[in-house]
């Protein structure tokens, strides 16, 4: 009966939807359902984005300030910290980080705070969906006992499910709309109303058997990233030592019309997911005295990208007669990819501190991060002149931002290493490319 009530409500798009955590994932999703008619309530815990939302400013590259000001306008969104806001939501979508300890153990404390909030003000009839990357077994053994704690039962009287993000920054051919959406329910009722709710604003809702399969379909796409990195990262380092170009070997590997994918090397891995989400895995599996060798070496040869660069930064310098103390380097690009402004574990940030502790002065141009820090130093970026390129012993791609010049680079530079074949179809004796 109940269930019957939400998905009408779902349906005709009277449901209000709250989604807590207003980040990279969140914030997309939540103007998604505000787009597509629903009213959305926005629940965040740092002031500063609740404030700045509600100036209609957009913190996140893939959300305009205007969709913010429309919806807002329209009087379908709205952000807020006031959580008791929750128990006017039909639905609950949980989108907090889920990040790792220093130890490399899951940080699943958001998750926690998350379901604790929500619990405070769950009532008959809601469903509450969990997005956040995590382990098998979350949704069930964290969430559902927060959310049963009161006595409400999942299925009968308040629904759960977990349903991954896809959410690939900067891809714009793949958005929310467009990008099948994966969803398990804790009981068949759970998985029907989820089901409906992401079929309002998505293409093909992709139903599976469990919450915990769900979980997991997420961790095999980003093991899966992570390994076929690491794979060719370590091509790389082969085809480097043979003499080869890892470029011209990939894009012709690349004509077999099945049973290849292509994978590019770079520095290392870096964003909130790939370097993070197996080792949720692993240490799930961990726990199970189950040893995960691929994502265990996998992360081995993608963090010792950064000092395969420094080696081969050193390596160019010589040929140059000149040290890695004392040498300038300009790095160009720090966030972990192309056309985004996040530099959440990006490796170029790595490079900046191992090529610092050697002893080389280092600049950095990025047009989508103005400063970052790097242990415990801030840098600004440079304002990419001629004159510092020539300036600079050696020029380091390590993300190829789509706004810069690299035939200037190129022409301007003493020596350029590119990590990023961002300098394809160039050549120089001045050229080294990964
Ligand atoms: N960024 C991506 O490309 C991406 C893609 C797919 C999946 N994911 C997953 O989605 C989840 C969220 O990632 P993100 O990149 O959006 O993180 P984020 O850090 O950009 O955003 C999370 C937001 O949640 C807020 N928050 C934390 N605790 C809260 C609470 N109790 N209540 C309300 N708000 C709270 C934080 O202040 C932050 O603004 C993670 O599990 C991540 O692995 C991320």
């Amino acid at each position: 009966m109940r269930t019957h009530h939400l998905s009408v409500k779902i349906e005709n798009k009277t449901a209000r939807i709250g989604v807590l955590g207003l980040g990279y994932v969140g914030l997309p999703l939540a103007l998604e359902f505000s787009r597509n008619g629903f009213h959305v309530t926005g629940f965040e815990v740092r002031e500063d984005l609740v404030r700045s939302l509600r100036r209609g400013l957009s913190h996140v590259a893939d959300v305009s300030s205007e969709t913010v000001r429309d919806m807002t306008r329209a009087g379908r969104f709205h952000a807020t910290d006031r959580f008791e806001e929750l128990r006017a939501q039909d639905v609950v979508i949980i989108c907090v980080p889920t990040p790792l300890r220093k130890t490399r153990e899951p940080d699943i404390s958001f998750i926690r705070t998350a379901a604790k909030d929500i619990s405070k003000y769950l009532r008959r009839g809601q469903l509450v969906v969990l997005e956040s990357t995590t382990y098998p077994g979350t949704t069930r053994d964290l969430v559902l006992p927060w959310l049963e704690r009161k006595g409400l039962r999942a299925g009968r009287d308040f629904y759960l499910a977990f349903s991954p993000e896809r959410v690939d920054p900067a891809n714009k051919t793949y958005r929310i709309f467009n990008t099948p959406k994966v969803v398990g329910g804790l009981t068949p009722a759970c998985a029907d109303l989820a089901c409906r709710l992401y079929s309002q604003v998505v293409e093909r809702v992709v139903p599976v058997s469990s919450a915990e399969a769900a979980e997991m379909v997420k961790l095999l796409e980003n093991t899966f990233r992570a390994v076929n990195i690491a794979l060719i990262n370590e091509m790389a380092l082969m085809c480097h030592r043979l003499g080869l170009d890892v470029w011209e070997i990939i894009r012709a590997a690349s004509t077999k019309p099945f049973g290849f994918m292509p994978f590019y090397p770079g520095p290392g891995i870096g964003g909130h997911c790939i370097p993070l989400d197996p080792q949720y895995l692993a240490w799930k599996m961990r726990s199970m005295n189950f040893d995960p060798r691929f994502i265990e070496l996998a992360g081995v040869i993608n963090r010792a990208m950064p000092k395969h660069v420094l080696h081969r930064i050193a390596e160019i310098l010589n040929t140059h007669r000149k040290s890695l103390k004392g040498s300038r380097i300009l790095v160009l690009g720090v966030t972990y990819k192309a056309d985004v402004s996040d530099v959440r574990e990006s490796p170029a940030l790595d490079v900046i501190s191992l090529l610092r502790e050697t002893g080389c002065e280092v600049a950095y141009h990025d047009p989508w991060a103005p400063s970052v820090q790097v242990d415990a130093v801030r840098m600004r970026s440079k304002p990419l002149s001629d004159a510092l390129l020539k300036a600079c012993d050696l020029t380091a791609i390590l993300t190829a931002h789509s706004a810069i010049d690299y035939r200037r680079v190129l022409k301007n530079s003493k020596a350029v290493f590119d990590t990023r074949n961002a300098l394809a179809g160039m050549t120089s004796p001045r050229l080294f490319r990964l």
